[in-house]
């Protein structure tokens, strides 16, 4: 018998899907057969068989707009991958007032402009997935990251509290956790840290953009996670359990 996530012809938007793990999501849904579109900050290489739409997350007329396009272009919005992220780190004391509000403007209230426009819709049509990309930051804290461990902790008490609200309308809310993911965000950390990362980590490796894509399909799923839901899932080889 064939089975299948049940993602063929759903819509889903997926923030920052030009490159790393936005990018892993947007190609895995694709060959699920998902109508994926995708917002760009720059540099973008579109990705055949999707909407790519150039779009800032911390702008929030811009977002609805994002919004508006996607539902015109591909139909109603079935699932949303909050995954648009940035880290500007820095120890506390150095960190300047710049660095807090790019993190936490891009990071959180980005989450809050993504969904805002397009929760009230899912409500409206009694069903819906949203999968907010959080970090094992968010969880247990991170040196030189006060700045990102709080945008991400605070994308967990949303996606925690939206799942409470949303589940009387057949809508979910569920976080990915990922550990340390190769891709453009590790390049920025000093190899010595690295090795030192790499050394805590019982898996002994970095994880893959593609291993954090199958944790969101599973969440957008409405066949494998339909009783999924408030919930983090960590994808991170055992680094923090
Ligand atoms: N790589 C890791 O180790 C790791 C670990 C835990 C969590 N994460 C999270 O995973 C998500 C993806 O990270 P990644 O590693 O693929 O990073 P990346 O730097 O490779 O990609 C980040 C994506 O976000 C987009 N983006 C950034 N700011 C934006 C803005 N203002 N508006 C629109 N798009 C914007 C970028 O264009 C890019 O597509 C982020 O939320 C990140 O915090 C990454």
């Amino acid at each position: 018998m064939k089975v299948s996530l049940g993602l063929e012809d759903q819509v889903v938007l997926v923030t920052g899907g030009n490159r790393g793990i936005g990018a892993a999501i947007v190609n895995l849904l694709l060959d699920l057969g998902t109508k994926v579109a995708y917002t760009y900050r720059s540099d973008d290489n579109p990705q055949m068989g999707s909407l790519a739409i150039k779009a800032d997350v911390t702008d929030e007329a811009s977002m609805a707009a994002v919004a508006a396009h996607v539902e015109e272009k591909l139909g109603a919005i079935d699932g949303i991958v909050a995954n648009a992220g940035i880290t500007q780190d820095n120890f506390f004391p150095k960190l300047t007032t710049a660095d807090w509000d790019a993190v936490i403007d891009t990071n959180l209230k980005g989450v809050y402009n993504t969904l805002k426009p397009i929760i009230p819709k899912m409500y409206a049509q009694r069903s819906g997935a949203v999968v907010c990309i959080t970090s094992i930051s968010g969880e247990r804290g991170n040196l030189g990251q006060t700045n990102y461990a709080a945008s991400k902790a605070g994308t967990i008490g949303f996606t925690k509290s939206l799942a409470l609200e949303a589940a009387r309308y057949n809508v979910r809310a569920n976080a990915v956790a990922p550990g340390f993911i190769q891709t453009d965000m590790l390049k920025s950390i000093p190899e010595k840290v690295k090795q030192k990362i790499l050394s805590e980590i019982p898996l002994s490796r970095f994880g893959k953009p593609e291993e954090v894509a199958w944790a969101v399909a599973f969440l957008l799923s409405p066949v494998a996670s339909s009783y999924v839901t408030g919930t983090v899932v960590r994808v991170n080889g055992a680094h923090h359990t």
